[in-house]
């Protein structure tokens, strides 16, 4: 049986150039080797964005983005987690097969009770039960489909561990191999993009390249990019360039070095070095970016999609839950 790689979207603001390279394009790869299973996690998204408008809208984004980059809805099973209510049921069989010191020892826990105690407030301020438990849901999104590896971000890698552990002692408890014990999969390849001020390109810092800004807006953003006060004439340390950090993401190795010769030379100033990136990423984006605003304005079609993808994902779930059911006692 083929194997199958599962990986969850979560959909909590418009996607950046450091989602594009470092999330979006190394899953979509995985379509070649595996069977592959693709979701929005809104219920996850929920934990932290709570406006309606604002969730459907990031929904419809994230959606248009991973299509217009490519996804193969045909191929890859890509549906919303919310539209498969089995993934919640199991999610609460789970949680009775958690210890509740996993949840005490997650790290994205940990980092907001830190952040709490940092700010000296309480310890769980503003942490709500759906952030502590989110590591049972995403075991449920994993188990229920039986994923055999999981692509996820470094600061995922515990929670599929967890997701591991889950699955294990339920299969014990029960004596059977209900689930598949699923492995995470960090892409080391993929390095941390830097954003506009050289820290990490992230929503939280406000220093993202949107993916789908029309060409004027996205020029006015290359050219929000940080630099230092030399003068055109001035030879340029590409090491030090955000510029040439973000540019030589998009280029082969013989692009690549002639860029840096270019930094080196002198003569080109930060405005021309921005445009030539500019031109660079614009080249890239021009086909996945109509065919994002072709489907955004096609909002039937986007739900067509999702409505194949929630029957194909409920085609396994639902008999895969009622197994489960009745060996747990329910039925
Ligand atoms: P943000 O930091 O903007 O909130 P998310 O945490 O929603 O982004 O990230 C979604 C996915 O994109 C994750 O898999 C994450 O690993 C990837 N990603 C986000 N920012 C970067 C970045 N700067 N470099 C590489 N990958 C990134
Ligand atoms: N927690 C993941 C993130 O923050 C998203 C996610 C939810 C996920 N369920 C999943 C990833 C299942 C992989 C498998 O990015």
């Amino acid at each position: 049986m083929a194997q199958r790689a599962l990986t969850g979207i979560k959909p909590t603001g418009e996607p950046h150039l450091g989602n594009w390279l470092g999330a979006i394009q190394p899953a979509l790869g995985l379509a070649r080797d595996y069977e592959t299973y693709y979701f929005i996690a809104d219920y996850h998204a929920l934990t932290s964005v709570h406006s309606g408008d604002a969730l459907r809208g990031y929904v419809r984004s994230i959606s248009a983005a991973y299509l217009a980059f490519g996804l193969d809805p045909k191929r890859s099973a890509f549906y919303r987690q919310s539209d498969v209510p089995e993934i919640f049921e199991l999610s609460w069989i789970l949680s009775c097969f958690t210890p509740k010191g996993f949840m005490n020892r997650a790290h994205a826990y940990k980092d907001f009770v830190a952040r709490n105690q940092k700010a000296e407030k309480d310890d769980d301020a503003d942490i709500n039960m759906g952030l502590f438990g989110y590591p049972v849901l995403m075991a449920a999104d994993i188990l229920m489909f039986n994923a055999d590896i999981v692509p996820v971000g470094a600061d995922q890698k515990q929670h599929v561990e967890f997701a591991r552990d889950i699955a294990e002692k339920f299969n014990r408890n029960y004596g059977e191999d209900v689930f598949r014990l699923p492995e995470p999969r960090i892409s080391e390849s993929v390095k941390t993009i830097t954003g506009l001020d050289g820290r990490k390109m992230s929503k939280s810092y406000d220093n993202t390249i949107p993916l789908f800004l029309d060409e004027k807006p996205l020029l006015k953003r290359i050219n929000q990019i940080v630099t230092n006060s030399q003068a055109p004439e001035e030879p340029k340390n590409p090491d030090e360039s955000h510029v040439f950090a973000l540019h030589q993401l998009l280029l082969e190795a013989g692009e690549e070095k002639a860029l840096r010769a270019q930094y080196q030379a002198g003569g080109m100033g930060w405005g021309a070095a921005k445009k030539l990136f500019f031109e660079a990423l614009n080249e890239k984006l021009k086909g996945p970016r109509a065919e994002y605003n072709r489907l955004l304005a096609d909002p039937g079609y986007l739900d067509a999609v999702l409505a194949e993808g929630k029957d194909r994902a409920r085609a396994t779930a639902v008999p895969f839950l009622e197994k489960i059911r009745g060996l747990v006692g329910v039925r």
